[in-house]
């Protein structure tokens, strides 16, 4: 159906006290918003995450929960982003869904979802053809808020570490706002270990960039299960 105010063309003119001026037509809001959901990469089971279907159980999913909120609220206007990190299950990827699926359909806001492994098998299905894998790079790099899924789960080769390092190097430079979950626990010399799986130099660069928060929970999957 095309827009009555602005007989689709996306523009309408206003007369203001200094004359005539175009200005974006609301309809656009609405296309706008349906483009960045489709593109967003958000996963199909985590399409309907909210903040208010969010149970917190624990002291730390509650503080989470307001972190998000907390962001989504400020966004454009943060200047750090936010990592959580703790054991699966435990409401990081539905909190940081919500959060993105917040700022798309009620700020009109562009983001991505990006779930790390499948980052990297895309980066390598598209290798021989050398462009489209920097294409595909440059893409998520530049996006104006990244949620980097569950970092880590791979298996870290120099080559994930690589990849990593140049996104979070990329945004930091930039002062993009960049959202990461993972289960590797952060400031940890032990194996599961951030630092360890990756190197101090990239922890402490997200350390910088983000607010760094632990999680703590049980499994939601099981009990539902
Ligand atoms: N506190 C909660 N309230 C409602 N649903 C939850 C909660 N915690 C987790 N879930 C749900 O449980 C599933 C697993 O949570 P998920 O966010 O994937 O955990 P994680 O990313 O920490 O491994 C998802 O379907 C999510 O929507
Ligand atoms: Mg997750
Ligand atoms: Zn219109």
């Amino acid at each position: 159906m095309t827009c009555k105010q602005c007989s689709g063309t996306g523009w309408i003119i206003k007369n203001g006290e200094n004359g005539k001026s175009a200005v974006r037509c609301k309809c656009q809001f609405e296309t706008l918003k349906k483009e960045f959901f489709k593109n967003s990469g958000i996963p199909r089971r985590y399409r309907k995450c909210k903040f208010s279907n969010f149970k917190p159980e624990t002291i730390s999913q509650l503080k989470a929960l307001k972190i998000c909120k907390d962001f989504f609220k400020l966004y454009p206007f943060v200047d750090k982003g936010i990592v959580l990190f703790g054991d699966p299950g435990i409401g990081k990827t539905h909190l940081v869904s919500a959060l993105l699926i917040n700022t798309i359909l009620y700020k009109g806001l562009k983001g991505k979802f990006v779930d790390f492994r499948n980052l990297l098998i895309d980066i390598k299905t598209t290798f021989d053809t050398k462009e489209s894998s920097q294409s595909l790079i440059h893409e998520v790099m530049d996006v104006p808020l990244l949620i980097l899924d569950d970092v880590g789960a791979e298996r870290t080769t120099d080559w994930a570490k690589d990849i990593l390092t140049t996104i979070v190097n990329y945004r930091y430079t930039r002062n993009l706002p960049t959202v990461i979950t993972t289960n590797l626990q952060f400031n940890s010399p032990l194996e599961n270990g951030f630092s360890s799986r990756f190197d101090e130099r990239t922890e402490s660069r997200i350390y910088e960039m983000c607010k760094i928060f632990r999680m703590e929970g049980d499994d939601y999957r099981k009990k539902a299960g």
